[in-house]
């Protein structure tokens, strides 16, 4: 997401590119079956049922980065949803646009072989793989639809900050409590090996109970793994919370303050209280 711009030539006047699925290299599908047998290997036990099951509904492990159009008829039958291919990061407002329509904006290109974990923007793994499993659940379904409109009205009232930590620590990072324990269903967390141990296993990092209000005024990190993880009940209670008309409540925060990433505050529900030594340890070898 940034700023307003032209689309690159090429590009349509809504950012959307042909897939050209036949022109992905080998290695290029190479990478992909690494990253997915990876992952796969992973997640069974980590990421949430919505996700595993949309997993294995979409078949995304056909020998390579898979083709849009076969992914989209299984979705579209499933929830209405599809995926349409970018060039890259796209315009607030483009991207809003696309949700709000049931489109999800992936990035066609996937990252370099040689560096498997290393990503400057969203790739076709990022977005395939991390977010449109969880697209095939009716809720979150639902829920990523109400978000681009949503993200549309936050746009043209100025409180776009506020909304975009809503994303980010829901649909990027968000964790989700199972009676079986805790489960990612985060796209940030399930397309990354490291963050998917580290998310659930590693003792850094808060664990603290979704609250609507309090996420909105949470400051994040893009460079590293997150030190503050929040965990919602249910996706139905997420969808639930979010129901609510955010006028009244972009107002208040108008006039609340951020609260830092490491900050626990009386009022949270505390799952994890983090050790923070991770966050430590980095910052201490970077000065
Ligand atoms: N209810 C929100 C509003 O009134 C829209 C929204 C829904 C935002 C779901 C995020 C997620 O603006
Ligand atoms: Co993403």
């Amino acid at each position: 997401m940034s700023a307003s711009r032209e689309p690159p030539p090429g590009a349509r006047a809504d950012w959307t590119i042909d897939q050209a699925w036949d022109r992905y290299t080998d290695a290029e599908h190479q990478v992909w079956l690494k990253l997915y047998e990876r992952q796969a290997a992973l997640l069974p036990g980590r990421a949430c049922d919505a996700f595993l099951k949309g997993l294995e509904a979409l078949d995304l492990n056909r020998g390579g980065i898979p083709d849009l159009k076969r992914i989209n008829v299984e979705l579209k039958r499933l929830t209405g949803w599809s995926v349409v291919a970018v060039p890259g990061l796209v315009p607030d407002g483009v991207f809003f646009e696309h949700l709000a329509n049931r489109r999800f904006p992936a990035g066609r290109f996937i990252r370099d072989g040689a560096h498997l974990d290393y990503l400057q923007e969203p790739d076709i793994f990022h977005d395939v793989f991390g977010h449109v499993p969880m697209l095939t659940d009716s809720v979150f379904a639902d829920y990523m639809q109400a978000y681009g409109r949503g993200g549309l009205r936050a746009l043209g009232l100025d409180h776009l900050h506020h909304l975009a930590r809503l994303y980010w620590y829901t649909v990027e990072f968000g964790l989700m409590a199972t009676d079986a324990g805790l489960r990612i269903y985060g796209a940030g967390i399930v397309s990354s090996h490291a963050e998917s141990a580290f998310a659930l296993d590693d003792p850094s990092p808060n664990r603290l109970g979704f609250a609507l209000e309090r996420v909105m005024r949470t400051r994040y990190r893009i460079d590293d793994f997150q030190q503050v993880y929040f965990v919602i009940p249910s996706l139905e209670a997420l969808r639930a919370a979010t129901l609510q008309d955010f006028g009244p409540i972009y107002q208040r925060l108008a006039k609340a303050s951020d609260i830092a990433i490491a900050t626990v505050l009386a009022d949270d529900l505390v799952i994890t209280l983090g050790t923070q030594a991770y966050a430590k340890a980095k910052a201490a070898a970077t000065q």
